[in-house]
């Protein structure tokens, strides 16, 4: 690959927020969304950073479903977190599918699918719909305040290791890594960095380095065999593969789901028609308040790509070596297709938002399962408790790269 050409000195127009400064993820939200349809209407995307080693911002929904859809010219190696993980974090936990190409990326993601097929899909429902009403059982039981750690998070949490197979004696030692590598993750300047928190990872993969041992010599017909044992092609996970799926997994499918839950309740408290409107008929709108919950907050707020051979995009002609970063958070308020974009409207149609990604090889994989966890949750939160609520505003963590509510504080009175 050649090295990166010098990002031309940009004629950024004086007002306009600095992506690459730290201090505007810590700006409130409104003021981002806002400096974001700034950025919508400049002719061609603006470079951030220094030059050379910054990146271009991909903000408007049809650039960014662009790239997501043409990795031959947006790659996903060597990383699409910002920074990305480091060489030897990758060569101790193995690299996650996330990061990467062709058909080391097919292959990988062919394994994995196994776990989502429609079959396994149908099998979960069950599941998911019964962790939903043990979740809202012991919050109905314990009257916690706090939303994000008693409900929010167990919901996704639970599910993955039913699907996994993690043994219960597991769980709890697994969580509260899970915690330490979120919490604790290095803060350059104030804000929350992903890929950090390695030491508490990195004993998690020695639990499923375990794990995937003992299915391999006794099956049990759950995921963790299933990925670990070859199949028809001979294809299985190692050990180590299998502990960065998890991981990834953890990362992808718990902390995503758990801030859209948490972001659902806020939304749906402080808009009580919408609310009404999905009491009074869940079948008929449930499927579109959970995607329009996932618009409206954006989980992933962005991910990055490497340009790999010259390409003319969005008005710009990228060069190999330059980074683009794709701004889901962004693309999904873009009103060119969004009308009224930072309205909540359960009843939007179509709703193509990019929440999942812009299309392409690495499209969520549990997108459907987070739309089957997130229905069945509500189902119960809104039905079984009486004016189930949000007390005050989510509690936000200053973040680059996704939208992560660290608490909120919540009421409901027992039927
Ligand atoms: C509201 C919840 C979720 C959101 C907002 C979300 C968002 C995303 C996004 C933005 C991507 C990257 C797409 C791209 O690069 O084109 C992604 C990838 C992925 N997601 Fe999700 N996700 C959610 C739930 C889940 C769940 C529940 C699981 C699994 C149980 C999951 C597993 C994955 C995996 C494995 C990938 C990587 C796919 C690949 O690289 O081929 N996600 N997700």
């Amino acid at each position: 690959m050649q090295s990166p050409a010098v990002a031309p000195p940009l004629a950024q127009d004086a007002d306009l927020a600095d992506l690459a400064d730290p201090s505007f993820w810590q700006l409130p939200r409104a003021d981002r969304l806002e400096a974001f349809a700034r950025l919508r209407r400049l002719d061609a995307p603006a470079y951030f950073g220094a030059p050379g080693r910054g990146f271009y911002a991909l903000v408007r929904h049809a650039d960014v479903t662009e790239a997501s859809r043409d990795p031959r010219h947006f790659a996903s190696a060597p990383g699409v977190t910002t920074p990305e993980p480091a060489a030897w974090a990758k060569a101790v936990f193995g690299n996650s599918m996330v990061n990467m190409d062709g058909a080391e990326h097919a292959q990988m993601r062919k394994i994995v699918s196994r776990a989502f097929t429609p079959r396994l899909l149908a099998a979960a429902e069950e599941d998911v719909r019964a962790v939903a009403a043990r979740v809202v059982d012991e919050m109905l039981d314990r009257r916690p305040d706090d939303f994000v750690a008693s409900v929010a998070s167990r919901m996704p949490f639970e599910v993955i290791c039913n699907l996994m197979g993690v043994p219960e004696n597991h769980r709890r030692e697994i969580a509260e890594r899970i915690d330490q590598a979120s919490e604790n993750v290095g803060v350059k300047r104030g804000l929350r960095m992903p890929g950090r928190g390695l030491r508490a990872l990195a004993h998690m993969q020695l639990v499923m380095a375990k794990l995937a041992r003992e299915r391999r010599r006794h099956p049990t017909g759950d995921l963790i065999s299933a990925l670990v044992c070859a199949d028809i092609d001979g294809q299985a996970l190692s050990s180590r593969q299998l502990g960065a799926f998890f991981s990834l997994l953890l990362v992808a499918g718990v902390e995503t789901t758990r801030n859209a839950i948490a972001h659902g309740l806020a939304l749906l408290t402080e808009h009580p028609d919408q609310r009404d409107l999905l009491v009074r008929d869940f079948e008929t709108y449930a499927d579109g308040a959970v995607d329009e919950i996932v618009r409206h907050s954006t989980p992933i707020i962005q991910f990055r790509r490497t340009v790999t051979a010259e390409r003319a995009l969005g008005g710009r002609t990228f060069r190999p070596g330059q980074k683009v970063v794709l701004f889901y958070a962004s693309a999904n308020r873009d009103e060119a297709v969004f009308k009224d974009p930072d309205v909540f409207d359960i009843t939007r149609s179509p709703n193509p938002h990019l929440g999942y990604g812009g299309g392409g090889p690495h499209y969520c994989l549990g997108s459907h399962l987070a739309l089957q966890e997130m229905k069945a949750l509500f189902h119960e939160l809104l039905t079984r408790p009486r004016d189930l609520r949000a007390v005050g505003l989510p509690e936000l963590v200053d973040s680059s790269f996704d939208n992560r509510v660290r608490a909120l504080r919540f009421a409901f009175e027992t039927r």
